[in-house]
């Protein structure tokens, strides 16, 4: 019988010590140890004794058959997996409470028609997961759900079910017999992952767990997780706004730039293909302090509104605010036009947001936050049939950006009449080939000229 033990574990990132610290050696973080209550023998341990059924072979020896990934049926989850769902895999999928995680996958899981699926939820009854199902108005002869919270219990329904896909809601609300603390607990997280990351691996039948995120936007707990699984799919967006955005940001098999797109209806999440045609509102021709920018998000061109207030500081101190943009980089870009271009922006309080609730890495953005402030500052409005695809320097200097052909014929197919771009990506244009009129701009100051004057 193993003895029981009591163990500290860091709740942020699964840090295990012998007596309380106040802070994680670790991550760093104060006060997020928690004692757990560890029964079970090690894992791995029981299991090693006796000869291992595995031996080294030469990498030429090893075969494997064709992997026929499982196809979703819901192009935007398959494009973010690098299309579909490899056999043995799992994936965990994060997300802050009530993004939709469980839409998702319950959604996911219904139109899979052609697969067996079990559908385990730890946090709702079997009536109100029909309750969704039914708001989803998908319906598919191959899905069976279950309430239950404990992973003895659910190998029992799997055995029975014999699924081709099991998912998971959520990990947090698993536990398994083999450890004595709470659901929820790293140690429990720790072992039901392992638990179930045994059963993808041994009988080829993808796991897809939902794990829900802290405040801060780290996912709750098991940072230990992420190393066991194959994939993180991140589920995110402003409840405010319809869209959610799922981010691969760990794929053993296949990319981690492409992203997907949906919007919350009322009936269950609708693929958004297209989204530059979706985040380019409706917009009032006459007002300043708005441009767009022909950003690129994995493979697919997106075109975003930026938006930009400036006006006289009220107190001492000018207030810089960023919604959906790094912070630094705005300073950054504002200190560039304050040097190169001569605005004293210095005095003044400056606001950004990125229209949608995004948030944007690409660096192409910069010039249309440039112009987006610029425009705000002199009052003069940027025509909407205008974009900009260019990264500033510190010199002021514009910079070229990558995958430039792509982002201008996006821009012509959308009907824009102008794009903004650096004068050496504007070399390696044909620009014959379009409609548009391409403005080639080696620094800032060319194209606040070019614009305002
Ligand atoms: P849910 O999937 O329960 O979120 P999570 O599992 O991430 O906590 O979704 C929660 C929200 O989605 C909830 O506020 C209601 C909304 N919703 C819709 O707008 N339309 C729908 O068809 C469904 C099923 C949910
Ligand atoms: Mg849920």
């Amino acid at each position: 019988m193993a003895k029981a033990k009591t163990y500290y574990f860091c709740q942020e990132c699964g840090y295990q010590s012998s007596s309380w610290i106040g802070r994680c050696p670790e991550c760093g973080k104060f006060g997020t140890f928690v004692e757990e209550v560890v029964t079970a023998t090690p894992a791995g341990k029981a299991k090693s004794k006796g000869k291992s059924d595995s031996a080294p072979k030469r990498i030429q020896e090893v075969t494997y058959s064709e992997t026929k990934r499982i196809a979703t049926h819901c192009g935007e989850f398959d494009r973010v997996l690098g299309g579909g769902i490899v056999p043995g895999s799992l994936l965990l999928l994060g997300g802050e409470p009530g993004i939709g995680k469980s839409t998702l996958l319950l959604q996911t899981a219904l139109a899979i028609h052609d697969r067996r699926l079990l559908y385990v939820s730890g946090e709702e009854s079997e009536q109100q997961i029909k309750m969704r199902a039914d708001r989803i108005g998908i319906s598919t002869e191959e899905c069976f759900v279950v309430s239950e919270t404990v992973t003895q219990r659910i190998f029992e329904h799997v055995e029975a079910v014999q699924p081709d896909l099991l998912i998971v809601d959520s990990i947090q609300t698993i536990s398994t017999e083999e450890v004595d603390s709470p659901a929820g607990s790293v140690s429990q997280i720790r072992q039901c992952t392992g638990e179930f990351q045994h059963y993808a691996k041994s009988t080829g039948v993808p796991v897809l767990l939902i794990g829900h995120i802290t405040k801060d936007g780290t996912l709750a707990g098991p940072k230990v997780m992420e190393h066991i699984v194959d994939a993180v799919l991140q589920f995110e967006g402003d409840r405010n706004y319809g869209y959610r955005i799922l981010r691969a940001l760990k794929n053993r098999f296949g990319s981690t730039a492409e992203i997907g797109i949906f919007e919350m209806q009322g009936s269950g999440l609708r693929e958004v293909p297209n989204p530059s045609e979706f985040l380019l509102g409706q917009r009032d021709e006459t007002l300043s302090g708005a441009a767009v920018a022909a950003t690129l998000e994995g493979a697919r061109p997106m075109f975003i509104e930026v938006q930009s207030l400036v006006s006289s500081a009220v107190y001492g101190t000018p207030q810089r605010n960023a919604n959906g943009f790094d912070m630094r980089r705005l300073s950054m870009l504002l200190a560039v036009l304050e040097k190169r271009c001569g605005f004293k922006l210095g005095a003044k309080d400056v606001f950004l947001n990125i229209a949608g609730g995004l948030r944007v890495s690409d660096p192409a953005i910069d010039l249309a936050v440039a112009c987006a402030v610029l425009s705000s500052n002199v009052d003069i409005p940027v025509s909407p049939r205008v974009c900009f695809a260019a990264e500033l320097g510190l010199s002021g200097e514009v910079r070229p950006v990558s995958r430039v052909e792509q982002r201008v014929a996006e821009a012509n197919r959308l009907g824009f009449e102008r794009i903004f771009i650096s004068k050496y990506n504007a070399r390696e244009l044909d620009r014959g080939r379009y409609s548009l009129d391409i403005v080639p701009v080696s620094v800032i100051e060319e194209a606040f000229r070019t614009l305002f004057a």
